[in-house]
């Protein structure tokens, strides 16, 4: 910290000061950079789909902006939409006893995850967390006050988070249960069974679950998303489940994800959080989800295949390089690569993260293991959420680096 030098008042440590803004972000803004200066790269750091929401979508934006719904829309998320999302709980999620009611829309999965530890944690509630995860999971129960506990995701067994090990990291302090399904960075997919015994040890221990599915529609054939709301008893409201419109519809930069809980707790506490952050979510972006969610799924359906095309490319790349072992995903647009130590002797880097940095400066972008836990500093996680062309292309290359 350098705020000794500045003229300003604040010099206590501050919750956010131990938040980092990641290296994914750091990686990014070097390859942007390089990108802006005119150098080929290859943007496997990014977690943006390359596609355009479908031309529905658009239109209702558009049409939504024209008809002058620009104004403030209810706290909670305009009900045309609500009721929209309650359905597509029950129908497509299982979660049959969902209401608009229970339904409250954010500005993306990240604000719902926000929010939701926002509602549910006071100082010192420990969370469990699987480890390798998306960072921003563990920043946002830090900053409600929470404590992570990552249980490593069990590499012999294709990064299964397993009930047993979550039973066994619990303590009186436990509030929590995250689940992500399909999971970032793994592309891991938890079963109905492994879903089950999870939820059988949050009802033994009385916690929560929070149930983050921002990637239920990117599964690949034959796997199956299951939500583990579905698991859920008729008067068991434990489950608080997180969705997305990001991934799903491609709208990533119209934020707009939903929380669904059934808990009068949540319901009570939710809103006030919503009404303080951001007291509804943007108007227009909110019918263009509407539109989304009652329209043709077709290219959510594309979108899939064109990934499933993108996977097998990156995998191919990424196969039979000594001491690489690329983990084939089941779901997300993420390869986790395990690495042996011997590739930073071969390729004369120290580690991990300055494989990352010298990819980097080949254009090529990564995201380094220890960005995602502490378990798996020998990793490096790959995206294929940018075009095909890019892929391919980036692919060849990506593999000469690691050869
Ligand atoms: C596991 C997971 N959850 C939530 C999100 C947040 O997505 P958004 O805020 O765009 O809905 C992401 C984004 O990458 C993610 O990987």
């Amino acid at each position: 910290m350098t705020r000794s030098a500045e003229q300003s008042p604040v010099t206590a440590p501050h919750p956010l000061d131990f938040v980092s803004l990641g290296k994914i972000v750091q990686i990014r803004e070097r390859l942007m950079t390089a990108q802006a200066n005119g150098k080929a790269v290859f943007r496997f750091e990014s977690g943006d789909p390359s596609f355009s929401p479908p031309a529905h979508v658009a239109e209702a934006l558009v049409a939504a902006t024209y008809a002058g719904k620009t104004h403030y829309i209810p706290n909670n998320g305009i009900p045309e939409l609500r009721a929209a999302l309650a359905e597509k709980a029950r129908v497509k999620n299982g979660l049959t006893t969902v209401t608009s009611d229970d339904v409250f829309v954010t500005n993306g999965a990240m604000h719902a995850l926000n929010v939701t530890f926002g509602a549910l944690l006071m100082p010192g509630d420990e969370v469990i967390i699987p480890d390798p995860m998306w960072t921003e999971v563990a920043e946002n129960i830090r900053l409600a006050g929470g404590v992570t506990i990552g249980v490593k995701l069990s590499a012999e067994e294709d990064f299964a988070y397993r009930a047993a090990d979550i039973e066994a990291a619990i303590t009186p302090k436990t509030t929590a249960i995250f689940i992500n399904t399909p999971q970032n960075p793994t592309g891991a997919l938890l079963s109905r069974e492994e879903l089950q015994a999870i939820y059988d040890v949050a009802r033994r221990h009385n916690l929560w679950i929070v149930s983050d599915e921002a990637y239920e529609d990117l599964v690949f054939e034959p796997h199956q998303h299951v939500s583990i709301g579905s698991l859920a008893e008729a008067n068991d409201h434990r489950v608080i489940s997180i969705f997305s419109f990001s991934k799903s519809h491609a709208m990533s930069g119209l934020r707009t994800g939903y929380v669904i809980t059934r808990a009068e707790l949540l319901k009570d506490r939710l809103p006030k959080l919503l009404r303080c952050t951001i007291n509804g979510v943007n108007s227009v972006a909110q019918w263009a989800a509407l539109a989304a969610v009652t329209g043709s799924q077709a290219s959510t359906a594309m979108m899939r295949n064109e990934y499933r095309v993108r996977r097998d490319i990156m995998i191919a790349a990424l196969t039979g390089i000594p001491g690489v072992r690329p983990f084939t995903p089941k779901g997300t647009f993420f390869v986790w690569v395990e690495l042996d130590p011997s590739v930073y002797d071969r390729l004369e880097v120290a580690d991990a993260d300055a494989l990352s940095s010298s990819l980097a400066a080949d254009g090529i972008g990564s995201a380094p293991g220890d960005a995602f836990g502490t378990f798996y500093p020998d990793a490096i996680r790959f995206s294929f959420s940018c075009d095909t062309t890019m892929v391919r292309e980036g692919s060849i290359k990506l593999r000469e680096a690691l050869l």
